[in-house]
């Protein structure tokens, strides 16, 4: 991720969440009417997915950022996703992809009854995660943030999926999806936010970074896949799943350093087991 990474780092850390900038049919026009993005739209003969390789790329990406800065804290979620805050006493949530925390510790930090089971292919990353969550606060966390290291490609699981979905290859999503849907109690819920179409670190990707259609590799081998509403939808509904709530965020985010301006656009998405009767 090195370069084009941090900058996206940077923007992250930027951007202005939570509203709708610009609609997303108006990138849609511009992107499909520019000849010099054609290549993200054509057809991918997909080559065979190395799973063993994107696992270690992520592994050899933690021990590069171990300083565990790289991800900034997405305390945006908890507008984002009021349920958070405001559940049930003793609620367990499971995060799959939980990297260096940077999810998890404003979601202990703002509830104090929430229990986090948060899992990564990387021991490394989980190591650094509870070192971060130790010195965040005087109130100790260790208690309710408990981890476990898991290939959810392969070995299956889970139900809370922030910028993880679209690090797994695209094939191996389903049966992830279908996992997620056992695990979770009818009533459960996945919340959902990842990489939207046309996103501008999609548009960055050069044609020989693609791996798939709307998948592209970065140089230090990780992986990420832009995504539609249609296909969330289809992965989640198709799996059993009820829709709540799905669509793009569109959000401008300005580097003053650069003064440039870029178009940011993730998915946003509430899922539901079904309650049975
Ligand atoms: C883009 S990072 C997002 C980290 C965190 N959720 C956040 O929002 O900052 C994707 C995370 O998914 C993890 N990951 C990628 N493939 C995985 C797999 N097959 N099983 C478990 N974790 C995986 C990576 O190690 C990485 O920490």
């Amino acid at each position: 991720m090195s370069s084009s990474g941090d900058a996206e780092a940077e923007a992250e850390a930027e951007a202005e969440y939570f509203s709708k900038d610009f609609e997303w049919e108006e990138v849609r026009a511009d992107v499909e009417s520019n000849p010099s993005f054609r290549y993200h739209l054509l057809p991918f003969q997909p080559s065979k997915s190395q799973t063993e390789s994107d696992v270690r790329a992520w592994k050899r990406f933690h021990v590069r950022h171990s300083s565990g800065k790289f991800f900034k804290e997405r305390r945006y979620l908890l507008k984002e996703f009021p349920e958070l805050v405001s559940s049930a006493p003793h609620t367990k949530l499971l995060e799959v992809g939980c990297g260096n925390g940077s999810t998890a510790l404003p979601i202990l930090r703002a509830n104090k009854d929430v229990i986090v089971y948060a899992c990564d292919c990387s021991d490394e990353t989980l190591e650094r995660a509870k070192e971060i969550l130790g010195a965040a606060t005087i109130v100790a966390f260790s208690h309710r943030f408990r981890t476990f290291c898991c290939d959810v490609s392969t070995d299956g699981f889970p139900n809370w999926l922030i910028f993880t979905l679209s690090a797994i290859p695209l094939e191996r999503m389903p049966r992830f999806i279908k996992e997620c849907f056992d695990v979770l109690n009818p009533g459960g819920m996945v919340l959902f936010r990842d990489y939207g179409l046309y996103d501008m670190t999609m548009l960055r990707f050069e044609e020989d970074k693609r791996v798939g259609f709307r998948e592209y590799m970065r140089l230090d081998g990780t992986r990420s896949y832009f995504f539609c509403l249609d296909t969330v939808r289809d992965l989640f509904v198709g799996s059993g799943f009820t829709e709540l709530e799905l669509d793009y965020c569109c959000v401008k985010s300005v580097n003053r350093q650069k003064g440039k301006c870029m178009r940011r656009i993730w998915v946003h998405g509430k899922f539901q087991k079904p309650v049975l009767n």
